[in-house]
């Protein structure tokens, strides 16, 4: 962090909240809103003159409430920029006559009560989301009595107490009674893996952190017995599972089993746990001097600020989705936006520091070459056509097209920004947008080329080209058969499939049509997929309308690894197919001619 602040192409705006950011990659916006510290940044010394005479005492929140800090501060000891902040909220200051102690006793004159929040423009090329994560808070889980217990800690609270820079100088004692335990008790898994208590997901870094505190608690305290309850014990990482046998090898006795209870001793505040041992079958008791509570993290309240502002997507976990799990980890659906730390999913130091210097490298691989070189696939506005209706702006996942009603100029798409999805071209109600390489008259070939010679024999599939696509693919490579008769039209994206392909498909004699997609949260253009399916039950309710059968046209998501449930999917259309008689596809080409005559 030091380096950070000494570097001279970073600048650091501590401090600061990013309040919205315009543009597009290589060309963003942020406006940033810099609260004032009160204290000039680079003539304080740090010299600690004011805090001496500071009369507020307020809990230290980087020691988690375990000790006391004075309303002017220094946030923790290595805090860069190295200089004093002052808590607006509890100082006195702001009227002198009140106090102002501070103020008089630095002789450097820094601190100064006028000084107001700034609001700062940047303008960036690309932008890394490293929004960070909370740790979980146990209160809620009444059987473990955590603030009930005096002696039941979190995680983080141990930590605190064994740093040499904590509240007690490295110093692990009992809340109670001040003395060293002679026995601890982890439990783990607190607030993780479990739908009812907290989150589905596995924190990722809690197993670890626990063995690591055992460790250094015996090398503290040879004596401390230390017992540790479990699902299992996930060291994957390098060299984890040596941390994890010499944890064993020091005598950590470890359990198979969570406590369903903490019951405390009135006596001496011992801690009584009762658990089933799940490798012996047996219900035990174990007391303990103090429980520390392995609690798990989460993505903070805040991140769907920064999800709105930046067009993010996220995962059912709360934390932001990456444009792919494999191949781009750290970038977002969004060009030019990237992840690092634990924004992205739970992740400990190594993976962190791994993750922000990728994003990084795919930060500066972008910006190196001063010039971006866009996707051919991208949407154009046929500008005579653009009835300024606003609707391309509105369903565009990327914020690319601008429409400015109170000029009443035709819609412009900013080339940077889109990303081909070709959901605009398919909800363009005036037909004014050309989707480059996947044009109308490109897909309506492909539908009359489909239905030319056995139009009632046949099933149209709209498939798109990252999930469905690549789910018939994969049902092929893995030699799975589903019906020959299947004829696939490929899209960049389910949100193309413009409403006339279906329509001109029916009116070719088509039995059927199936739309395929990506599973929500799964489409590659953050959610176009949303805008196909309000479309496709839009279209249900017009052929209900027009005494078509709904279910002639089915929607599915079908990803790029079902090949099973492509192979089933089309079994099922195939049946349906099947089931058309030839007088309902006439019935429906004549209602769907007719249909065309009114609207002439
Ligand atoms: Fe598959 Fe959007 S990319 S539905």
């Amino acid at each position: 962090m030091a380096d950070a602040g000494r570097h001279p192409n970073i600048t650091l705006l501590t401090g600061s909240q990013v309040e919205s950011v315009g543009g597009y990659v290589g060309n963003f916006t942020a406006r940033i809103l810099k609260k004032a510290r009160f204290v000039r940044e680079g003539e304080c010394t740090a010299c600690g003159d004011c805090v001496e005479v500071c009369p507020v005492v307020v809990p230290d929140e980087f020691n988690v409430g375990l000790s006391s800090r004075r309303a002017i501060y220094q946030p923790f000891p290595q805090a860069v920029p190295s200089a004093y902040v002052l808590d607006q909220d509890n100082c006195l200051g702001h009227d002198p006559i009140k106090c102002g102690k501070c103020a008089e006793a630095c002789q450097k004159n820094c601190i100064d009560f006028d000084m107001n929040d700034e609001e700062i423009e940047v303008s960036v090329g690309t932008i890394i989301v490293a929004t960070g994560m909370e740790v979980y808070d146990p209160t809620v889980l009444d059987e473990y009595g955590y603030t009930r217990h005096q002696n039941v800690l979190t995680s983080l609270e141990l930590e605190r107490l064994i740093s040499s820079g904590g509240p007690t100088q490295g110093e692990v004692v009992r809340l109670t009674d001040r003395q060293v335990p002679k026995s601890v008790a982890f439990i783990q898994c607190v607030g993780s893996r479990s739908q009812r208590r907290g989150n589905p997901y596995c924190s990722n870094i809690c197993c670890m952190n626990t063995i690591k505190s055992t460790l250094q608690l015996k090398e503290h305290y040879p004596e401390v017995e230390l017992k540790v309850f479990y699902i299992d014990i996930r060291a994957f990482g390098k060299g984890f599972e040596d941390m994890f046998r010499r944890s064993r090898g020091e005598g950590v006795h470890f359990i198979r089993g969570l406590p369903g209870e903490i019951k405390e001793d009135s006596d001496n505040q011992d801690l009584i746990l009762t658990v089933e041992n799940t490798a012996t079958n047996q219900l035990e008791e174990h007391r303990a001097e103090m429980v520390v509570l392995a609690t798990g993290v989460h993505p903070p309240e805040e991140m769907h600020i920064v999800q709105e502002m930046l067009a993010l997507q996220k995962c059912s976990d709360g934390f932001y989705l990456e444009a792919h799990p494999k191949l781009q980890p750290v970038d977002s659906a969004t060009r030019g936006i990237f992840f690092a730390g634990c924004a992205e999913g739970p992740k400990d130091i190594k993976e962190s520091v791994t993750q922000a210097s990728a994003a990084a490298a795919r930060a500066m691989r972008l910006m190196t070459p001063g010039k971006l070189l866009v996707e051919a696939i991208t949407a154009e506005v046929r500008p005579e056509a653009c009835t300024v209706c606003g609707i391309c702006a509105k369903v565009c996942p990327y914020n690319a097209i601008v429409v400015d009603k109170k000029s009443g100029k035709p819609a412009v798409v900013t080339e940077a920004a889109c990303a081909g999805c070709g959901t605009c071209a398919a909800e363009c109600p005036a037909d004014a947008i050309h989707m480059h390489h996947f044009t109308d008259g490109q897909i309506n070939a492909q539908i009359d080329a489909i239905l030319e010679d056995d139009p009632a024999g046949v099933i149209p599939v709209f498939a798109c080209n990252w999930c469905s696509y690549a789910g018939a693919d994969f049902a092929g490579v893995s030699r799975l058969q589903y019906p020959a008769n299947t004829r696939l039209i490929r899209t960049m994206c389910s949100g193309r499939v413009d409403e006339d392909f279906v329509w001109r498909a029916f009116k070719q004699g088509a039995a059927v049509v199936l739309v395929s997609g990506c599973h929500f949260g799964d489409c590659h253009y953050i959610d176009a997929n949303h805008w196909t399916d309000k479309r496709i039950k839009r279209m249900h309710r017009k052929m209900e309308k027009l005494g078509i059968r709904p279910e002639r046209l089915q929607l599915e998501w079908i990803s790029a690894a079902e090949g099973v449930r492509f192979q089933g999917v089309m079994q099922d259309m195939e049946q349906l197919r099947a089931g058309v008689s030839p007088k309902e596809i006439k019935e429906t080409q004549r209602v769907l001619a007719e249909q065309k005559k009114k609207k002439k």
